[in-house]
């Protein structure tokens, strides 16, 4: 049997990953071309050029660039109609902007527990969580994994309620054929470091429906509606706008997007395969529906039951010696301090004690079965992978074979 590095054996990996964000000639040349010859912010052609672009290779109408995702959020459900005291359900498996932007529009974040298998929220416990005050059910397609948008849909049709996607991690992923984003009433992107698409930080709002994204059009430019003139403010909104240089990035990132996702998609299938052979390690599912996930984290499940009950940390402990860095993820949402809120600050939220709140699902997935690995991993050349599945391998083995190692 194999030593392990953690205790003194000779890692699998001592190379590095591919490198996230990638740096290309065409970005930069893209980038000068706008700082020498375009304005920088407001009226740019590359801003525009964008957003249109964003929009058709997204399937979807309309498409305003914004300064992250957690502002598209927020410019998002203000435009739903979303007002204090408002409720919107989202899952407490994800990051934490999809919470407090609700909290930032004043509103009343609904959870609802995710599924053990896809990490996605449970369209069958949504209906429950859904009152007079639901304005908004705002799935996060996890990891870029789509969430079950078709059951979604329905329950917010049967209730007249909006659907806003949180595809900040689904840049280019597909439910039934059509990419996410517009499959309900609009959907944001975020363009962060860590993003499949970046620019080191943005976000976008895409939709098909012109009134909704009017609104956002005001929320995202100060208040300013279509039209009127610049010192003209028709709603409380602030300047959560792009600029030209991260949309050229953006525009420039687009060419590379198809080939890097084809890779993506070996690279995970490579995984999923080697995991079928792991007893104990099981990837994460998608619907019969989905037609593409976008890979943003590749996630997996540990089932300790399988290795002597050895906890999930001291696996990813053995997993980081060998050179493979997988880790927890998020914790559950509503333990975060911030839900921890002052009632003369948010009234509406006094009577709601998030602290004592347990979904069986997240606490089960954050505190004992998620593993993630970041999309970059995915990057790599098929030895990169078979590194990945040899520290798997290796790791497993010793944890099944000398558990008392681990002790
Ligand atoms: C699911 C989810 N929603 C929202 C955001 C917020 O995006 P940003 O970091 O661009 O504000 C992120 C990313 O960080 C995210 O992963």
């Amino acid at each position: 049997m194999e030593k392990l590095a953690l205790f003194g054996g000779a890692p699998v990996r001592t190379k590095p990953f591919p490198k996230w964000p990638r740096f290309t000639e065409a970005l930069k040349n893209n980038l000068i071309y706008t700082l020498e010859h375009d304005l920088w912010g407001v009226g740019s052609d590359a801003i525009s050029r964008f957003e249109k672009a964003f929009a058709e290779y997204h399937d979807a109408k309309y498409c305003i660039s914004t300064s992250s995702g957690t502002t598209a959020l927020w410019v998002a459900l203000k435009a739903a109609g979303v007002k204090a005291g408002d409720e919107v359900i989202v899952p407490p498996y994800t990051f934490i902007a999809t919470a407090s932007a609700v909290l930032m529009a004043n509103a009343i974040p609904v959870f609802v527990d995710v599924e053990l298998d896809t990490f996605n929220i449970d369209p069958e416990r949504i209906e429950s969580a859904i009152t007079e005050k639901t304005k908004v059910i705002m799935p996060v397609h996890i990891a870029g994994n789509p969430a079950q948008m078709d059951k979604i849909s329905a329950l917010a049709g049967k209730h007249g309620i909006a659907v806003i996607e949180d595809a900040a991690q689904a840049h280019g992923a597909e439910w039934k054929g059509r990419k996410v984003g517009a499959l309900g009433l609009g959907g944001i992107f975020s363009f962060q470091t860590s993003k499949n698409m970046t620019a080191g930080e943005g976000g976008a709002i895409i939709s098909d429906d012109q009134e909704f994204m009017d609104a956002c059009f005001a929320y995202h430019n100060c208040g300013r509606v279509r039209g009127g003139k610049w010192y003209e403010h028709q709603h409380l909104g602030g300047n959560f706008r792009l600029n030209a240089m991260a949309a050229s990035m953006l525009t420039t990132q687009l060419q590379t997007l198809e080939q890097e996702m084809q890779l993506r998609d070996r690279n995970s299938a490579r995984l999923d395969e080697a995991l079928t052979e792991i007893p104990g390690l099981t990837p994460v599912k998608t619907y019969p529906e989905t037609t593409r996930v976008a890979h943003h984290i590749y996630l997996a499940r540990y089932d300790r039951s399988q290795f002597h009950n050895i906890p999930r940390e001291k696996f990813f402990k053995a997993m980081q010696a060998e050179g493979v860095f997988t880790y927890a993820g998020y914790p559950p949402l509503y333990r975060e301090k911030l839900f921890v809120t002052d009632a003369e600050e948010y009234p509406w939220l006094q009577n709601i004690n998030y602290r004592e709140m347990y979904f069986p699902n997240t606490e089960r997935i954050a505190n004992e079965e998620a593993v993630w690995l970041k999309q970059n991993h995915l990057l790599g050349t098929e030895e990169d992978i078979q590194d990945i599945v040899d520290a798997f391998v290796k790791v497993t083995n010793v944890m099944r074979q000398q558990p008392e190692l681990f002790e």
